[in-house]
């Protein structure tokens, strides 16, 4: 994709510099949700890991934050963890609450804006314990809680993303059983759906009561299925539409029915129609793309078994095909079928080098500029992520952040790609591909 011809790519000037992070994954000390009690669970979590004091960010996040300033960063995704501001059901605490007022505080005080996620991943032990995703209860515990994050910090943000990543936690909590509550079961799945997408539609309504200039929308993580090279006509037509089966269920369905696209399709699901209308803007969580082929053997996969194509490029951990193509795509296809603005709430890759970063932070960004060319509105970008952090059942083995942090001595180490990273967002533009080879060549 990078051509030394090419010249510097302008991004609009108002458009938001930033990275992504999420309370359970930084703030260490998170005792009272069921991702700690989970990590004591053993052989949950590679190598015995645990988040423990993950980045320190409950007593020290201020730190970071003058990192993301010198890196000329001027927004960031940040969650607030549920169990702390509600620790048992019904009982606020005040100083969780101020602390986050900090926090917020500290970040606007940088001229860095921030965008809240209410619920990523975790639930407080209370709510965990009363049923989860899986009771009714729960849309109405949400809507409560939405509510008074609202009015604690609405003077202090404007963006909000109720639930990150919803389709992850039926797929990954209820189907294959790697996150909490650990079920192997897909028939729970749509139950759990209906209760993510109801809590969204409640806290949509909720901060809106509350703030009526706020905007609230998503952060949806959206993977690419692609159907893989085929042995004969028939084996590609069955590719193609298991692929696009589960683009639908996986990618889609959420998004239609928060958008109110699709009504007839969507009604099939129940009791939804209550959704419709509730998202002001569409974060995209854009990671990585499958190859994939038709499997009659494995239902709980959906139908289908994922392939290595030879020639890909893959990150570490065996993460993932790093497809920066697949970012214009998918920048497109959501334009194309929601008409609303769009944030990248998430992108980046595990590699602890750095080998790969810099030029996968370019060709993203160069494929968003090319969206944005083809007149997709896109308004800012977060990488995923500031330093390295807590990756869930995965610890502390893959290494996500522009900066590398030793969980032990919580010591920082800028990585070359943060110093890319930084120019860019300085400039607000793309350098031309002699930068990039600058930035990939350092140590
Ligand atoms: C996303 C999650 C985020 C982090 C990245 C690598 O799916 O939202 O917390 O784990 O993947």
């Amino acid at each position: 994709m990078v051509t030394s011809a090419m010249a510097e790519r302008r991004f609009p000037s108002d458009f938001r510099w930033g990275t992504a992070t999420s309370s359970h994954q930084v703030e260490g000390g998170n005792v009272r949700n069921d991702w700690w009690l989970f990590e004591q669970q053993p052989g949950r979590i590679k190598g015995g890991d645990r988040s423990g004091l993950a980045c320190d960010w409950w007593r020290n996040a201020e730190a970071d934050f003058d990192r993301m300033a010198a890196l000329h960063q001027n927004a960031h995704r940040l969650s607030l963890e549920w169990s702390r501001l509600e620790p048992e059901e019904g009982r606020w605490d005040d100083a969780a609450v101020a602390r986050y007022r900090q926090m917020l505080h500290g970040l606007r005080s940088r001229a860095i804006e921030p965008v809240v996620t209410l619920q990523h991943f975790t639930l407080p032990r209370w709510a965990a314990a009363g049923g989860g995703w899986e009771s009714p209860r729960i849309v109405g515990w949400f809507a409560g809680y939405a509510r008074r994050c609202a009015e604690c910090f609405g003077d202090l943000a404007e963006a909000w993303v109720p639930i990150n990543e919803p389709n992850v936690v039926v797929t990954l909590g209820y189907i294959m059983g790697r996150f909490p509550p650990a079920a192997h079961n897909i028939l729970r799945a749509p139950r759990v759906t209906r209760h993510l997408l109801r809590a969204h539609a409640a806290a949509y309504r909720a901060i809106h009561a509350v703030g009526p200039r706020a905007r609230v929308g998503t952060a949806h993580n959206i993977r690419i299925l692609d159907p893989g090279p085929a042995p004969s006509r028939l084996a590609a037509a069955l590719d193609r539409r298991a692929a696009d089966a589960n683009s639908w269920a996986f990618n889609w369905v959420w998004l239609d029915v928060l958008s109110g696209r699709a009504a007839h399709r969507v009604r099939r699901i129940g009791q939804v129609e209550e959704c419709a209308g509730t998202v002001d803007f569409i974060g995209v969580n854009y990671y990585t793309r499958e190859h994939v082929r038709f499997d009659p053997w494995r239902p709980q996969g959906g139908f289908l078994r994922s392939l290595r194509v030879p020639g890909e490029a893959r990150s570490d951990g065996d993460y993932g095909e790093v497809y920066p193509e697949g970012l214009r795509r998918v920048l497109l296809d959501v334009w194309q079928r929601y008409r609303r603005p769009i944030y990248v709430t998430e992108n980046g890759l595990p590699d602890a080098d750095d080998d790969l970063r810099p030029r996968f932070l370019y060709d993203h960004l160069a494929a968003l500029h090319a969206a944005l060319e083809a007149g997709v509105e896109v308004r800012g970008y977060y990488h995923w992520s500031l330093i390295d952090n807590f990756e869930w059942t995965d610890g502390w083995a893959l290494k996500f952040g522009l900066i590398a942090v030793d969980p032990a001595t919580q010591r920082r180490t800028e990585r070359p790609s943060a110093r890319l990273y930084a120019e860019i967002c300085r400039s607000g533009a793309l350098p031309g591909a002699d930068v990039l080879r600058e930035f990939a060549q350092r140590p």
